[in-house]
């Protein structure tokens, strides 16, 4: 409600079949997508105990995502906008990521977007709602996917994020030391592969050592290299460009250790820092209707021509 209140959200996930597979199998998501949807929907209008005759706009995420998934999507808010004779609003994926801020505390602009997702990693200046400037990205791998991928290395089931999360807790962050890559000190872009080889070559060369590996410590470690790179750039970032103000989003803005360590370094540089809920960092539909209130009060409108587009930036 109002771009700011959930009423009731029902999040359907597929990660336990995805995890038999060690990653998203696309066409399998594209087939769940379409079996559960209309129980979602049924699910999440009981919760608001409303029907559909009462909402003032059906919002759908186009972009990026995997095609297959986002078609489902499409098609089911296409039909419910024309049965219904309800406005259709089309939002970024990302767009939603960052309005999900908008539930625990409405954004004030300017401020820098830091977007941390499975297929994302962006430095993002917001002058007003919806005026996006995308001042770096990653090079290579996402955060998340390089979170994925060593989760799988050290035996944790997909997704890896949230699993690693858990076990750098009882791990020591400093008992092993990964590269860190910073690139130039003007630019906001990242590199993660180099990360990624370091964590690959150790665990190989334990291995053929004959060592055990200690996974709450590769966890620790490898989460502090990747966390240090992540905050010192962001806020680096928001200085550079004299914000006072930095939004997490994103499925790794969840993440326990970036949460506090961004917050402690946001305390010391004087910035304000937003944080949604961790339950609402990771793909949901509040955070979609959160994002569509704007467009929607701005008058933007899809279209029965609407089609997804998979690799659309923000
Ligand atoms: O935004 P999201 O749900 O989907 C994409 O848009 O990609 O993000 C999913 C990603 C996965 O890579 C997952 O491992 C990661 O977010 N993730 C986390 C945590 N929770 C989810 N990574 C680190 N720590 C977490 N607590
Ligand atoms: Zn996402």
């Amino acid at each position: 409600k109002n771009g700011t209140d959930n009423i009731a959200t029902t999040i359907l996930t597929q990660m336990d079949t995805h995890a038999a597979f060690g990653g998203v199998v696309p066409e399998i998501a594209s087939r769940m997508h379409s079996e559960n949807i209309t129980m979602v929907l049924e699910d999440v209008l009981n919760k608001a105990n409303m029907k559909v005759e009462d909402v003032d706009a059906i919002a759908v995420t186009y972009a990026p995502g995997l095609l297959g998934s986002l078609l489902v999507g499409i098609e089911a808010a296409k039909t419910l906008a024309l049965v219904y004779n309800k406005p259709l609003i089309k939002v970024n994926h990302l767009a939603g990521h960052i309005y999900a801020n908008n539930l625990v505390q409405k954004m004030e602009f300017p401020l820098l977007a830091l977007v941390i997702s499975g297929g994302h990693t962006e430095l993002v200046l917001m002058e007003d709602d919806y005026k996006f400037k995308v001042l770096g990205e990653t090079l290579d791998d996402a955060i998340g996917e390089v979170y994925d991928k060593v989760a799988r290395v050290i035996g944790l089931d997909y997704p890896g994020g949230p699993k690693i999360d858990k076990i750098a807790a009882e791990g020591n962050p400093e008992a092993i030391h990964f590269k860190r890559v910073y690139l130039e000190k003007d630019s906001y872009d990242f590199s993660f592969s180099g990360l990624k080889t370091s964590v690959l070559n150790y665990i190989n060369h334990e291995k053929q050592a004959g060592r055990e590996i200690n996974r709450a410590d590769v966890a620790a470690s490898f989460q502090e290299a990747v966390m240090d790179v992540v905050t010192e750039k962001a806020v680096q970032a928001v200085k550079a460009s004299g914000m006072k103000k930095l939004v997490m989003a994103g499925g790794v803005a969840a993440n326990s250790r970036l949460r506090t360590k961004l917050g402690q370094l946001c305390d010391r540089s004087g910035i304000e820092l937003y944080r949604p809920r961790p339950s609402l960092c990771t793909d949901n539909g509040a955070m979609v209707a959160c994002s569509a209130y704007y467009k929607y009060k701005s008058g933007q409108r899809g279209t029965m021509e609407m089609d997804a587009d998979p690799g659309m930036p923000l």
